[in-house]
């Protein structure tokens, strides 16, 4: 690899609490490590439009407690096409740039990874995310500050659940994985958790319920994760089980996008720093096409291959857990 003088980062794909942390870390390695580091507004969108900030370590202060990317996400349409990455190409060598840290979920890497092998660029993932659903790395960042907002509104949702002997069936983020339902399931005390990797059946569902209530239980709290294949949509399911179960008043909420936002807890924080400072030191390494990820404790590089084409496995010592303690 050439030598490394000047490095670009940027946030993609959905925002999470501690991404400003993780641009805070790679901005402060670069200047420690004697790097030069710009700042890409609107992720690749931005990179294709031209959209850069040098930042030093001042340009980053303020930012470890706040949620959200002040460089600003997109899903961007335009990285998709051949000419769009050419253009992201031109505009990082007219600025002498010789490597991009990227933060972001999978569709980030994705972009990343065709990107680095048509371009003579070395890439470095970080893990952006609040679902948890990159593989290889133990957690992403946000995913510990949305779990502890979702426990936080199930709390509150609670005090209405058992005043009014309702049952609630409470909508989680997560796309296509279980994570954020199954542990702020646990750890807000749900009766059932819904996940797309367990599709246990409404009637499963609705016995379960039943027999609670024949053993005492007055009110309910079921966790839905938005992938979760059960009737479709929660509406179907919350239909179903009012049906199947006069007895019970059921009513739906969707937590929605206050599961992304928020200050970012110190474990985010502490992550998200650990990661930048990995990204940095990994590419000082020489390393490209690869996430910077955390495993036992450890800083691990994943192959972007591995990170996006395989798909994470949902400790079902946990669906255990779920269902001892929810008896
Ligand atoms: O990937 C993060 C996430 O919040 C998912 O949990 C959710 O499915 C999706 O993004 C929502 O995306 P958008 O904010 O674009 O609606």
């Amino acid at each position: 690899m050439k030598n490394l003088q000047k490095i670009a980062v940027l946030t993609s794909g959905g925002d999470s609490p501690g991404m400003n942390a993780a641009i805070r870390a790679v901005v402060r390695n670069a200047a420690y490590s004697g790097l030069v580091c710009d700042g890409i507004y609107r992720g690749y969108q931005g990179l294709i439009e031209n959209d850069f900030i040098e930042l030093g370590p001042r340009d980053v202060k303020n930012t470890i407690n706040r949620g959200g990317t002040f460089l600003k996400s997109a899903r961007s349409k335009d990285f998709m096409t051949k000419e769009g990455r050419q253009k992201a190409f031109n505009n990082l060598q007219a600025r002498r740039i010789d490597a991009l840290v990227v933060i972001g979920g999978d569709g980030t890497f994705t972009g990343a990874s065709v990107f680095s092998s048509e371009f003579d660029i070395p890439v470095i993932g970080i893990p952006g995310t609040i679902d948890n659903d990159i593989n290889g790395t133990d957690y992403t960042i946000g995913y510990d500050t949305a779990l502890n907002t979702v426990v936080e509104a199930i709390d509150k949702i609670r005090d209405t659940a058992s005043s009014h002997d309702r049952l609630f069936l409470v909508e989680v983020m997560g796309r296509d994985a279980g994570d954020i339902a199954l542990n702020s399931g646990i750890g807000a005390g749900a009766e059932e958790i819904l996940i797309p990797e367990e599709n246990l059946g409404i009637e499963r569902l609705i016995e379960s319920l039943e027999k609670s209530r024949k053993t005492g239980k007055t009110s309910s709290i079921v966790v839905v994760s938005e992938g979760d294949q059960i009737g479709k949509n929660i509406t179907n399911v919350a239909d179903s089980i009012q049906t199947q179960l006069p007895d019970y008043e059921v009513k739906v909420t969707v937590l929605g996008h206050i599961q992304r936002g928020g200050s970012p807890s110190c474990f985010d924080r502490v992550l998200a720093s650990r990661l930048g400072v990995g990204a940095v030191d990994a590419l000082i390494e020489g390393k490209s096409n690869i996430m910077v990820g955390i495993s036992h404790k450890k800083i691990v590089h994943v192959p972007f291959e591995t990170a996006i084409n395989v798909k994470k496995i949902i400790d079902t010592d946990l669906i255990r857990v779920a269902d001892i303690v929810s008896t």
